[in-house]
């Protein structure tokens, strides 16, 4: 059948052909022109197919799902909640955690109680860069009323923040945030951290870890995500002086951790971070420090492992 088209087609060509070199057209002239001729009926043919109630965007390619162009108006990724209230004076910011989170008394009172005291560990430390230099250097340099821990785990770094303050005579109110979940994995890394129905004690051994240290009216926590728990802070107006860094260490935990903390921090205050440079940083805190830098226009000071931004 398409071979029959096919000769037709070429035998009505050489007709045509024929007829235009009979008209006074050469023959290269006649091949030009009935080419010309075709490929204009091929496109009417091609428009008069397409129906007009078909637009485009029934058709869509990936590309167009999943990369749409950028839009001068994608700023979400440095968008965070705009206006804290006004800072409440550092005294009275225990007071504001208790009556927030804890229905206004001490989460330690009556602490542990007896089902789960053998289940603790008189003291089970353990941190990561938690006694480096630069805390020591910060405290001294900022004298802290109020300072922000955001990633907590067992408390070493906090207990010893709280050591320092108390050595130089500062009160000082140290807030600690952690959902005290860890990360997955956890209980088979640290085997001697019981779980009790699933539940991790590593909220009750860092209770115990502070209770041990004597440092139950300088350290409280907030017990909630990172994010959620700055965000409160921030309508609460709990800011702080000097602020550490140290949970979800992916780009975009510490960019967002970032982010939010800087915006509680007090004129004069240092904002500062583990693991610019260990292997568990993966680069993902370094990049996202550096990017937090360069968009406020700070510098960033490396202190050992640690980043420290002084605010603006
Ligand atoms: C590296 S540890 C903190 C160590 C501590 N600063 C020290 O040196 O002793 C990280 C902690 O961040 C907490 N964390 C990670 N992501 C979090 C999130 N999104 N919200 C709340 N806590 C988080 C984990 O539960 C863990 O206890």
């Amino acid at each position: 059948m398409k071979h029959i088209m096919i000769t037709e087609s070429a035998a009505a060509t050489r007709r045509i052909t024929s007829a235009l070199h009979n008209r006074g057209f050469t023959k290269p002239a006649a091949y030009l022109l009935i080419l010309l001729l075709s490929y204009y009926l091929g496109y009417l043919s091609a428009i008069l197919k397409t129906p007009s109630y078909d637009p485009p965007y029934n058709h869509p390619t990936t590309a167009t799902i999943v990369n749409p162009p950028p839009q001068t108006t994608d700023v979400d990724h440095y968008q965070f909640q705009t206006h804290c209230v006004d800072p409440i004076p550092p005294q009275l910011v225990r007071q504001t955690i208790l009556n927030q989170i804890f229905n206004g008394s001490s989460p330690y009172n009556d602490f542990p109680q007896p089902h789960i005291k053998p289940l603790l560990r008189r003291k089970r430390i353990k941190g990561w860069g938690s006694t480096g230099l630069v805390f020591k250097k910060l405290i001294e340099k900022v004298k802290p009323k109020t300072i922000i821990e955001i990633g907590t785990f067992l408390g070493a770094s906090a207990i010893h923040m709280a050591e320092l303050t108390q050595q130089l005579g500062l009160q000082t109110q140290i807030l600690c945030i952690d959902d005290f979940r860890g990360w997955p994995g956890l209980p088979s890394q640290f085997r001697d951290i019981k779980m009790l129905n699933g539940n991790i004690m590593l909220l009750y051994q860092f209770m115990q870890n502070v209770v041990q240290a004597n440092a139950t009216e300088t350290v409280i926590f907030f017990p909630f995500s990172t994010g959620s728990a700055l965000e409160k802070l921030c309508e609460w107006g709990v800011f702080a002086d000097l602020i550490e860094v140290d949970a979800g260490h992916d780009f975009h935990s510490a960019w967002s951790d970032i982010n939010r903390a800087y915006k509680l921090l007090r004129p004069g205050g240092v904002i500062f971070g583990h693991d610019y440079f260990t292997g568990a940083d993966s680069r993902g805190v370094r990049r996202a420090v550096n990017m937090f830098a360069r968009v406020k226009g700070l510098r960033v000071k490396v202190d050992g492992q640690h980043w420290v931004l002084d605010s603006l």
